[in-house]
């Protein structure tokens, strides 16, 4: 599932802002992930956004400790589910495992180095893991992800994606900030900071003009409080 990449290709193994192969960060990201969202309710969108059927075949990029792929495993024929982390595709592989989930392919991959030959796939998802590149290689990475649809396939993408109506950033990002959970306060104030000044998370007309250039058709988006964003996106 990974092709050679020239020599001048962005490197995606290497870690940007949180560090996703450090075992202990993980366990942590699984145990918070629990916590403060609602993975149900999550996957549950992401199933009626794509429409899947028994028989597609789903790709997702960044699966992170696998809690989509095992959700997607239920309703389709085959899942291969990619990450850079080999902790977090251990991590994973383990979690489908003690829920006898058996058609879930966990490998190492990423948006630059995914291969056409392994498609074509009825549907690709992403979650929170695009803005780990810089805005020059998310249309790459867009334009990958095209190529391993099927015409006609489903491309669903969530992200941290700044909203173009905030006129001024300095009050937004502290009230943002202040507005973090009491019990979780502390981690997540350093994980947004991290994230704000590391990570490459960009603006929704950015990332919309990206997804039309890349050769999708946008046919539904969500925004949520100035800084996350969903698409549905078709081939
Ligand atoms: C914030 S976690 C999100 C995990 C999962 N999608 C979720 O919604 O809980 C980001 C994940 O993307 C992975 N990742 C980062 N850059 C990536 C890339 N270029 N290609 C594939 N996976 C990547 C990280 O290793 C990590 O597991």
């Amino acid at each position: 599932m990974m092709r050679e990449l020239p020599e001048w290709y962005y490197d995606e193994f290497i870690q940007v802002g949180t560090d996703y192969t450090d075992k202990e960060e993980i366990l942590h990201y699984d145990q918070k992930m629990q916590k403060i969202r609602n993975i149900g309710s999550e996957a549950e969108t992401m199933l009626r956004l794509i429409g899947l059927q028994q028989e597609d075949r789903v790709l997702e990029i960044g699966c992170g400790t696998g809690e989509f792929s095992i959700e997607l495993s239920r309703h389709c024929k085959q899942v291969v589910a990619l990450d850079v982390s080999e902790g977090m595709l251990e991590f994973a592989r383990e979690k489908a495992k003690s829920k006898n989930r058996n058609n879930i392919h966990f490998t190492k991959g990423s948006f630059l180095t995914l291969e056409p030959d392994d498609g074509p796939f009825d549907a690709v998802v992403t979650q929170l893991a695009l803005h780990h590149l810089p805005d020059f290689w998310k249309l790459i990475a867009l334009q990958h992800v095209g190529s391993m649809l099927r015409t006609g396939g489903r491309f669903f993408l969530k992200d941290v994606v700044f909203s173009s109506e905030i006129h001024d950033f300095d009050p937004f990002i502290s009230k943002l900030l202040q507005s973090i959970p009491e019990q979780v306060k502390d981690e997540m104030t350093r994980e947004y900071i991290l994230h704000i000044k590391e990570e490459f998370s960009t603006f929704d007309w950015v990332i919309e003009g990206l997804i039309k250039k890349a050769g999708f058709r946008i046919e539904e988006a969500f925004y949520e409080n100035g800084f996350l964003a969903t698409y549905l996106c078709i081939k």
